[in-house]
């Protein structure tokens, strides 16, 4: 799902700018969710609300806003929207279960929220028994019912205590935007494992004060000793009593410290904040940006930004520092390319030289992970490399794990997070956990995390996403760089995963006089990858043309690899299913004939990774099993190896490399193969049904 939130203060502007800044930043963000789409903004009068929400796709939503009646002309000098793209969870995509969710019909409450409440279900049944009308099957409804219900027992309550309120009463994971008829201009942005970043765009220069505040037992602040520290309280005062579900109680009134931006006289200036799950709604705008906590609830008015933590005296810091986004406008849009996924694929020749920008030096055979300097000689004398991941970023740690074995002596384990979690693995203090993941927010993989973390372990982030959940959690880590990746299908995120993990091993086995020959092979084998891209990206066309006279009909596929090539095969079926829909299914060739050869004949289309390494000849085996049942495989191979006739089997070749690269390599085809397949049916490439780029539930 995707959050985008737009606050203006003393900034003149129309109702249509408002909407399209809305929807501008959601169709950035659909990639995240795509089911269904909503928006809250101010309405015409005070105390009013508009809302619309569209299932399907964000261009629907703009359609039903532009054939409705409001007026876009109206003008706004300070004003609230939030708005929201969502991938189902509980409820099916409606109308109804769409983002944002209200407390009552006239809206006196807005929310949009990421994650998933897991107690939702009592909180539900207990404002129920309070007389609240539920009209959603979703978790997210109980939160805007819930400020409701704290509200009207406590009418003169500040915003921040509400949330805070509020959110005590939440468990599980949320990111969340907050709108209110009670508190015009307002809006509260809160995390807890859901990602939410703030843009900040001001006229003048910005001034960043921190404010540190201490409130009396009454939750009065006391004495402000500056204007700013008046502004930015001026509304702190909250009437307690007595309420059923947890009254905002005392504690929550405690110690405050907010971060806020005046001008240099002390009074609030013209300033715009944008909200969201993601920094690349929000680029176009402004690229000074702080990214929230978790725990930490924001409140902006006024033209200022407060930052509180929910718990008092937690000895965490709630100063958040500004950071200038170092992301690029055009780097999240589609270019020549008829879509993200294609883009992303062209884009591995460059993607794959930034991992290893400034970290190998190919001609000194060095490699220098700033990011781990600190902990390498521990992860050298750990027990255990425990690596953990989901979905491709799985198979990148199977891709690895040779060179791993290999290089580094240690034992290694590579775990899918969600099974390592059910089984409750054993964890010790002297293992080093590996956490690999694009996102950087994958809630199995992030739960996973917290668990190696409760245990003592030493925990490595290997995250594209800068200032992610894991990437913020981990002790230490390498960001891959790869730079964002949009379509759903991930690609360049893997083959950069790839390098970045043979980096961290051979970072690992320096010291290893034995292995220094083997490591110089690789290095000078890493040196060459981006080249061998371009050159395989040359078979675009074949490959285009192959999946229409191959693969058209078809129902089924099956892909064939073993040793170092197992996951590529893994990967190639995970793209082809995620995209094309159809059926395939990765086999280990050591076990074809163990059960799988029953179902080869002259008709099931068959994908065989042949590349030359140290078992070619027990994968010629496969091979020949696949041909003696008339089967014609599709051969990816080296360049000019004659092993394969043409007339028996067609070829996809891609030139040699060391062996524990050459995966590197051979996923391309497999990734075009995919989106030609995928294409080929019509089928809409960045936005695979049912799919999510980045799964915040378990
Ligand atoms: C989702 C995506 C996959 C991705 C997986 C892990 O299922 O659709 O493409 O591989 O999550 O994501 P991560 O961000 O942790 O790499």
């Amino acid at each position: 799902c995707g959050i985008i939130g737009y606050i203006s203060y003393l900034v003149e502007k129309d109702r249509k700018t408002i909407i399209d800044t809305l929807l501008n930043g959601l169709a950035r963000l659909e990639y995240r969710g795509y089911d269904s789409a909503g928006l809250a903004i101010d309405g015409d009068k005070k105390n009013e609300v508009f809302a619309f929400k569209e299932v399907g796709k964000v261009a629907k939503l703009r359609q039903l806003i532009a054939e409705s009646d409001i007026d876009l002309t109206k003008v706004f000098d300070s004003h609230v929207g939030i708005a929201h793209t969502r991938w189902a969870t509980h409820g099916q995509p409606s109308k109804l279960n769409c983002h944002p969710h209200r407390s009552d019909p006239k809206w006196e409450f807005a929310v949009v929220h990421n994650g998933i409440i897991t107690n939702y279900k009592e909180l539900k049944l207990l404002l129920e028994s309070k007389g609240f009308k539920f009209e959603t099957e979703t978790d997210t409804e109980c939160i805007a019912k819930l400020c409701k219900y704290i509200y009207d027992q406590h009418p003169d309550i500040d915003f921040t205590v509400l949330a805070k309120s509020v959110i005590k009463e939440l468990q599980g994971a949320f990111g969340l935007l907050l709108k209110s008829v009670h508190y015009p201009h307002e809006c509260i942005a809160a995390r807890k494992g859901s990602p939410l970043v703030i843009g900040v765009k001001t006229q003048k220069k910005m001034k960043v004060d921190f404010v540190d505040v201490e409130y009396s037992e009454d939750g009065a602040p006391l004495p402000a000793e500056t204007a700013s520290q008046t502004l930015a309280l001026k509304r702190t005062s909250a009437s307690l009593g007595s309420g059923l579900l947890s009254p905002p109680d005392k504690s929550l009134l405690h110690r405050s410290q907010s971060r806020a931006f005046f001008s240099d006289e002390g009074q609030p200036m013209p300033a715009e904040f944008f909200l969201s799950s993601d920094a690349s709604a929000i680029v176009e705008h402004t690229k000074k940006v702080l990214y929230l906590e978790d725990d930490d609830i924001a409140h902006i008015h006024d033209g200022a930004l407060n930052i509180h933590r929910l718990n008092k005296n937690e000895g965490t810091s709630n100063v958040r520092t500004i950071q200038t986004l170092e992301l690029e406008l055009q780097e999240i849009m589609k270019g020549k390319f008829e879509h993200f996924m294609q883009k992303e694929i062209f884009e591995q020749p460059e993607s794959v030289v930034n991992t290893m920008r400034g970290r190998l030096d190919v001609e000194n055979k060095t490699v220098t992970l700033g990011g781990l300097k600190q902990y390498i000689s521990t992860i050298r004398r750990c027990r255990r490399l425990i690596f953990i991941a989901c979905g491709t970023s799985y198979h990148s740690c199977m891709a690895v794990r040779g060179a791993f074995e290999e290089l580094v002596d240690i034992p290694i384990a590579v775990e899918l997070a969600s099974d390592f979690l059910d089984r409750q693995a054993p964890v010790f203090r002297d293992d080093t956990c590996v956490f690999v993941s694009q996102s950087g927010e994958t809630a199995d993989s992030l739960l996973a995390l917290r668990y190696c973390l409760d245990r003592g372990a030493l925990t490595v982030g290997i995250v594209n996403v800068v200032g992610s959940s894991i990437s913020l959690l981990t002790h230490c880590g390498v960001h891959i760089n790869a730079g964002p990746e949009i379509g759903v299908a991930s690609t360049k995120a893997y083959t950069s995963q790839f390098v970045a993990m043979i980096m961290f091993a051979l970072s690992l086995s320096e010291d290893r006089a034995s292995k220094q020959q083997r490591r110089e092979d690789i290095i000078n084998g890493l040196g060459k990858v981006s080249e061998q891209f371009k050159h395989i990206l040359q078979l675009d066309k074949p490959i285009r043309e192959m999946c229409h006279k191959l693969f058209k009909g078809q129902k089924s596929i099956l892909l064939l690899g073993r040793g170092h090539q197992f996951s590529t095969a893994l990967e190639g079926a995970l793209k082809i299913k995620e995209i094309s829909y159809l059926h395939c299914e990765a086999v280990m060739s050591g076990e074809l004939k163990h059960g799988v050869l029953a179902l080869v004949d002259e008709s099931l289309p068959i994908i065989m990774i042949l590349t030359r390494d140290n078992i070619f000849s027990k994968s010629l085996n496969a091979y020949q099993q696949v041909i003696a049942r008339g089967g014609r495989p599709i051969v990816i191979c080296n360049e000019g190896d004659q092993e394969f006739p043409n007339e028996k089997t067609e070829r996809i070749e891609v030139p040699k490399t060391v062996d524990v690269l050459q995966g590197l390599l051979n996923v391309i085809p497999l990734q075009l193969i995919a989106y030609w397949l995928a294409v080929e049916e019509g089928l809409n490439v960045d936005f695979p049904r049912n799919l999510a780029k980045s799964v915040t539930v378990e």
